[in-house]
């Protein structure tokens, strides 16, 4: 079952390209037209979206948030399904509730969708799971096919959730015309191209560079993960996925809000792991890891290939494939899923059962 691999969690990390092929095929046509008839629902007269989730999809979730808004100017808010459930949320019928769930069966996000149900919500479901209690509960459902995810911790599901929602995103904006096709069909043509992107990523990844990453990490007593924009939802899947398999406390923060608080906690303890981005925000989110350094701290970036920046001021340097800057979150995420894997290992743990989680929460 495990094919070679030590591990489920480092199998399917490897799995990646191929479930986000899985993912996008049929959904996505070579000159990046979106097709998501499947779904049944009628995308031109939403009006605003509301995304429920738990944990790794909750992250998820928020770069949905960011792709909607970018591309198809809806207004999205994201909220955690236990909170949701019961805050009295407001809608109406032009208000499409997006849940999304790997297994299907997460409680807190059933409610959640049963919360919106009382103001007359359509619902979609995002997830992994053929014939779950969410598919049950839907109007619609975009299946990731991402296969049977076996580790506890997240990864290929994450990704395939991030490209289905990318899959809404276009759709969305198609219909309401927010942008223009040549625009949104060059996003879709990227897309296509993001499971060898992603590949791409995975073999840049070699030994001596992650056995350097992890070495950053000898005697940490914490972490933080900081990134802006796209890349801040990366920091804290990055910062979920290294605390429950590592048991390091690490915590993912938006860069821009380290002088506002989490700074205090930075000496040579507790490296700082940057997901730089591209774009203005790339600079911005440099200039605060700068001010992390004067202050003791190990860096280690995740950066494009060849960023000299990231060399001159990281201990190491994490590469990933250029993308189009929106579909970053798909080859930045993959170097993190590595680094906690590689820390928990070296740490003697067991990466596919970590203590005290199980792998679908069916329990309030
Ligand atoms: O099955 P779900 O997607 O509803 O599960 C939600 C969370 O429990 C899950 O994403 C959890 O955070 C991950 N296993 C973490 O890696």
């Amino acid at each position: 079952e495990l094919g070679g691999y030590e591990d489920f969690m480092l199998k399917e990390i490897h799995e990646q390209p191929a479930a986000l092929q899985a993912t996008l095929a049929g959904r996505l046509d070579a000159g990046g037209r979106v097709d998501l008839s499947e779904l049944g629902l009628d995308l031109s007269g939403i009006e605003r979206v509301v995304i429920v989730a738990c944990g790794t999809a909750y992250h998820a979730g928020l770069l949905g948030k960011s792709a909607l808004e970018r591309l198809a100017r809806v207004p999205v808010e994201v909220a955690v399904a236990s909170e949701y459930r019961y805050g009295d949320p407001v809608g109406d019928e032009g208000t499409l509730v997006v849940a999304i769930s790997q297994s299907g069966e997460t409680t807190d996000t059933l409610a959640a969708i049963e919360a919106a149900r009382a103001f007359g919500a359509r619902v979609l479901a995002v997830t992994n799971t053929q014939g779950s209690l969410i598919t049950r509960e839907a109007d619609a459902v975009l299946l990731t096919k991402a296969g049977p995810e076996v580790g506890v911790a997240a990864t290929k599901t994450f990704l395939t959730q991030v490209a289905a929602l990318y899959l809404l995103a276009l759709g969305v904006a198609g219909v309401r015309g927010a942008r223009p096709a040549g625009e949104l069909e060059e996003i879709g043509r990227a897309l296509r191209r993001s499971p060898e992107k992603v590949e791409e990523g995975i073999e840049l990844l070699g030994e001596r560079l992650m056995s350097e990453a992890v070495g950053v990490f000898a005697g940490a007593r914490c972490a933080l993960f900081l990134g802006r924009g796209q890349s801040f939802p990366v920091a804290l899947e990055g910062a979920l996925k290294l605390k429950e398999i590592s048991y390091l406390p690490a915590e993912g923060y938006p860069a821009g809000e380290m002088k506002h608080g989490p700074i205090a906690l930075v000496d040579e303890q507790c490296p700082v792991v940057a997901i730089l981005g591209e774009g203005t925000l790339r600079e911005k989110t440099l200039s605060n890891v700068e001010e992390t350094v004067a202050r003791g701290a190990r860096v280690i970036a995740v950066a494009n290939e060849g960023d000299a920046a990231a060399e001159r001021i990281a201990q190491s340097v994490l590469p990933v494939p250029t993308v189009p800057e929106i579909l970053s979150p798909l080859v930045s995420a993959v170097p993190l899923q590595f680094l906690a894997y590689h820390v928990a290992k070296a740490r003697g743990l067991d990466v596919d059962k970590p203590r005290n989680l199980a792998k679908s929460v069916t329990v309030e």
